[in-house]
């Protein structure tokens, strides 16, 4: 597919891959993005999955035929990304592999390619023709080893992974609206790139300065349209820019936790507080982490399950630990039979993320009831 004269799309879409990472959920499907530049010399950016090759590799024959691809750059070495590289090199064995020192060893572990790669540094530029390739790193976006290449003369920037989302690419890969994908775009960013916030803003300061008028990334829409809002919901999410708003994010047995989160969730709204419910047994953690980090206020309910969290909630609270999630506002609720123990290792975790606790937490014994459980204790305090 055409993106310019000089840019072709030869990724595709994966509508078959339940679980990406054989973790997040991925019921719109999902894209592997890879380009060509095409000039007097050509250049493919990343390659793709395993399981494309043969996709793959047809894509890049209807866009160049029988000439040869020159230079393979390697932006990320995630195999979603790099898993045809031995392909890419089989097929034509007198292409360069280009990238940086920290990718180098990454390629032989995954690959067993160790010749005719040129190591470039920060800023370097690599001449096409008429075209030019300059490459800038953006460490632990999300790989240690991650990089931006850039082309001055397109104003385009081959992301990587920065400013991805789930969702599987339209026909022609641009899109005309940034809303339709920006859900799947925040889920992403809070699954996979959430821990690096700082690192995504390092990146936003190195990039912002150069003009960008397209970002190729490695998944999701070719942006063009929606530059400012693309960029500017990135600077967002990795600052951490928070709207008010509560996350309820709960687990529950045999339905009384439920019933309780229920009644909060129904209090916040009578009170014209946004709220986002969200089941953990019933759903995959990454629609609630997207939510955790849109908005100001978490609350967290579990029954006290073997004298402790609920797994499918303690899994959570987890992956908010492993993201680096702090500074939200944060309550937590939960029923018990004989011993109530989820509220107090709940604050406990809570306390260990730097969270500001609003209400010391609400339990209550065996089965639900409004006389047990006052919703507005902790929903009062949120006002
Ligand atoms: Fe899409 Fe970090 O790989």
């Amino acid at each position: 597919m055409k993106i310019s004269d000089k840019i072709r799309y030869v990724g595709m879409n994966d509508r078959q891959t339940v679980l990406f990472e054989h973790q997040w959920p991925v019921p719109e499907g999902v894209s592997y993005n890879s380009y060509l530049v095409v000039d007097e010399k050509i250049a493919l950016i990343d390659t793709a999955a395993a399981a494309f090759k043969d996709e793959f590799l047809s894509n890049i024959k209807e866009e160049i035929g029988d000439r040869k691809i020159d230079y393979l750059v390697v932006n990320h070495m995630e195999p979603d990304h790099s898993a045809l590289q031995a392909v890419i090199r089989n097929e034509y064995p007198d292409c360069t592999i280009v990238t940086n020192a920290k990718a180098v060893p990454m390629i032989e572990g995954y690959q067993g390619l160790t010749d005719n790669i040129k190591v470039i540094k920060e800023g370097e530029s690599l001449s096409l023709g008429g075209t030019t390739l300059q490459f800038y790193m953006i460490p632990m976006v999300h790989w240690p080893e991650t990089m931006v290449t850039w082309c001055p003369e397109e104003k385009t920037a081959f992301s990587g992974d920065a400013f991805g989302c789930f969702r599987a690419v339209p026909e022609g890969c641009l899109v005309d609206g940034f809303v339709d994908f920006k859900e799947e775009m925040t889920r992403y960013y809070a699954s996979i790139v959430g821990k690096y916030g700082q690192t995504v803003q390092a990146a936003l300061r190195k990039v912002s300065p150069l003009g960008i008028e397209r970002i190729c990334p490695t998944h999701g829409p070719v942006w063009e349209k929606d530059i400012p809002e693309v960029v500017g919901w990135y600077d967002r999410l990795s600052a951490a820019k928070l709207e008010r708003g509560v996350t309820i994010a709960y687990g529950s047995m045999y339905g009384n936790t439920a019933k309780a989160a229920q009644a909060i969730a129904q209090e916040l709204e009578n009170k014209g507080i946004t709220v986002k419910l969200h089941d953990l047994c019933e759903e995959n953690y990454s629609y609630a982490l997207a939510d955790v980090f849109l908005y100001d206020t978490l609350i967290v309910g579990s029954p006290t399950y073997n004298a402790g969290i609920f797994p499918p909630v303690q899994s959570f609270m987890e992956a908010l630990k492993a993201r680096g999630v702090k500074n939200r506002r944060f309550a937590a609720f939960g029923s018990y039979t004989w011993a109530g123990m989820s509220v107090k290792l709940l604050n406990a975790l809570a306390a260990e993320m730097q969270f500001e606790s609003v209400h010391e937490g609400l339990s209550f014994a065996q089965g639900y009831s409004s006389d047990k459980f006052n919703a507005s204790e902790i929903v009062d305090l949120l006002i």
